[in-house]
């Protein structure tokens, strides 16, 4: 029922298409820029200033700022947050895990991604989860072909996840995008049934995302800010996004650039 009422993702001509890809690939740039400050010693609101001034010098609007009230330039989710962690004057310590998630509006147009940093050396448990993490997102990528099902992400994630021990986050997907930050279709990281039913046309853009715990796969909004979603039994979580266009040749990532992390990366 639900399912029959859901409205049909936009499905994006060439010069759509064109616009999208600028989108992605400016915000893939500042991503870049901000890579090499995430480092022990500086604070999550020093990152956003990076992002915030950066985005800005360019001539472009950083999405989160003032959506729904969020109140920052990116979010920073550090260890047991897995998503929307406000940046503030916590300094990243030796032994932390965190994740910057950076979305621009480029010409109206969004772009979408995120990355966990290991902050020196880590715990062997917060590096193969972060290595699990970055693996099942590319795992996921690989079974996109043309006019394939939402559901084919979500299995293709828990396919590869269920081995590990660790947990896929339910409470928060991946999500179409374009001229909106969060549109038709949503994307489940686990096996949902109803994802069966929607199509990934060429022209259809998204982002995948998964948030992969140590432990339990529950997750808790702070009732102080209403923003920073913690994992419920304060273990470990990472989680990787990228923005995808699916094509007629099949998904093209148009949040990769050459500096970031690429598929077989080993952390
Ligand atoms: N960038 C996040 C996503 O991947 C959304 C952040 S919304 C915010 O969908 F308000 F928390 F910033
Ligand atoms: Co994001
Ligand atoms: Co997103």
């Amino acid at each position: 029922m639900e399912s029959i009422l859901r409205s049909r993702p936009p499905i994006y001509n060439r010069e759509e298409r064109e616009k999208l890809r600028e989108a992605s690939r400016f915000n893939a740039q500042l991503m870049d820029y901000v890579r090499p400050h995430v480092k022990a010693g500086i604070t999550t609101d020093e990152i956003n200033t990076l992002v915030h001034d950066y985005t800005l010098q360019h001539g472009h609007v950083p999405a989160t700022l003032g959506y729904k009230g969020y109140p920052k330039s990116c979010c920073t989710s550090i260890n047991e947050v897995v998503c929307h962690g406000i940046p503030d004057d916590t300094v990243l310590q030796e032994g932390d895990i965190i994740n910057v998630d950076i979305t621009s509006i480029v010409n109206g147009w969004y772009g979408d991604q995120s990355e966990t940093f290991l902050i020196g050396e880590v715990s062997e448990t917060a590096r193969r989860l972060v290595q699990v993490t970055f693996d099942c997102l590319f795992a996921s990528i690989h079974a996109l072909t043309p006019n394939c099902k939402v559901y084919d992400i979500g299995k293709a994630i828990y396919d590869y996840v269920k081995p590990t021990g660790f947990s896929i986050v339910r409470e928060f997907q991946g999500h179409g995008l374009g001229r909106n930050f969060h549109q038709d279709p949503g994307i489940p990281h686990y096996p949902e049934k109803y994802a069966q039913r929607d199509v990934l046309r060429p022209g259809t853009c998204f982002t995948i995302e998964p948030m992969i715990n140590e432990g339990l796969f529950g997750t808790e909004v702070d009732p102080r800010d209403g923003w920073t979603a913690r994992t419920i039994d304060r273990k470990l979580t990472a989680q990787f996004e990228h923005t995808i266009l699916m094509t007629e040749e099949g998904p093209e990532i148009l949040t990769l650039t050459k500096e970031g992390p690429q598929e077989g990366h080993i952390f």
